[in-house]
């Protein structure tokens, strides 16, 4: 019997704490942490996720605004809107939904938010402070992947640790925070993606795998050994006619298949996808607080 690593329960003891300092904070220093929110278009899980981050903001007691533009605005709208919020006082995290329509371009949105306002830290500029341990804001999925490993006390130091899933997002930054020279990672790390020609190779000489590769249940117990930690990140829609929804979430690993022969595993939801808002509003909070020194 594995251990079921409970994310709900660990993202809501963050936001607990998180809302207690946030009180402290407006008292004792009238700062109230703010965020701006953006979603571009409808895409239907992109509206759910900006959704549940502003109920947080809303439970916290953030300060927010939630932009939600239609799917043909222009990259200019979008770019001077980043322009305002990056000078705008009350707002101390800026936060773009992804992905965005097909003609406006990413990167060039990402790289218009000010770097100490970046709370997803997708700034090559955080994404270079993670690679080289500066102080920085860390991607909210990796960063919440690592607590969850410290708050169930799973060690990583010298453990092998492979993450399956090279994006931008996830695969590349939990990786390297994981082998960072520092007791919460110290791990070997072994990056993989569906282009290896045989992966099982790898993840079964895993201690921990991280699963990260956006395709429902390809992680089946044969890719593993006994005992291996299971960090599943995905998060897919599929097709399920008895739901009234229409649809099931379910993640990368196919966790039945895998639970009875893992030492400890993430379900899917209530696993890692909690912990990616809690370090939002955790970023949000340390860019308020001017508690994370920015500057070099
Ligand atoms: N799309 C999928 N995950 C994320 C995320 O963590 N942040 C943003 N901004 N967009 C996403």
């Amino acid at each position: 019997m594995a251990l079921i690593i409970d994310g709900k329960q660990v993202s809501q003891k963050i936001l607990a704490e998180l809302k207690e300092k946030t009180r402290e904070l407006k008292e004792t220093k009238g700062i109230t942490p703010g965020i701006a929110l953006l979603l571009v278009g409808d895409n239907p899980a992109s509206k759910s996720y900006v959704a549940s981050k502003k109920k947080a903001c809303e439970e916290l007691g953030y300060f927010s605004i939630v932009e939600h533009l239609p799917e043909t605005t222009p990259e200019a709208e979008v770019l001077k809107l980043i322009h305002d919020w990056n000078h705008d006082e009350r707002i101390h995290g800026i936060l773009v939904q992804l992905p965005l329509p097909r003609h406006i371009n990413e990167l060039k949105v990402t790289l218009s938010i000010k770097p100490s306002k970046d709370v997803d830290g997708f700034h090559p500029e955080n994404f270079g402070r993670l690679v080289i341990g500066l102080p920085g804001f860390r991607p909210c999925t990796p960063a919440g992947i690592i607590e969850l490993l410290k708050f169930y006390k799973l060690p990583t130091s010298g453990k092998h640790i492979v993450v399956v899933g090279r994006s931008n997002i996830v695969g590349k930054p939990v990786a390297n925070l994981l082998y960072q020279k520092n007791p919460d990672a110290n791990a070997i790390v072994t990056i993989c993606h569906t282009g290896a020609s045989d992966l099982r190779r790898f993840t079964r000489s895993a201690d921990i795998v991280i699963a990260a590769i956006g395709k429902p249940k390809f992680i089946t117990s044969d890719f593993l050994t006994n005992g291996v930690v299971v960090i599943d990140v995905g998060i897919n829609r599929v097709d399920d006619p008895s739901s009234p929804k229409g649809y099931k979430i379910v993640g990368d690993v196919d966790f039945d298949d895998v639970e009875p022969i893992a030492s400890a595993i993430t379900p899917v939801p209530g696993g890692v996808g909690p912990m990616t808002i809690a370090m939002l509003m955790k970023n949000t909070f340390l860019s308020a607080s001017g508690e994370l020194k920015y500057e070099a």
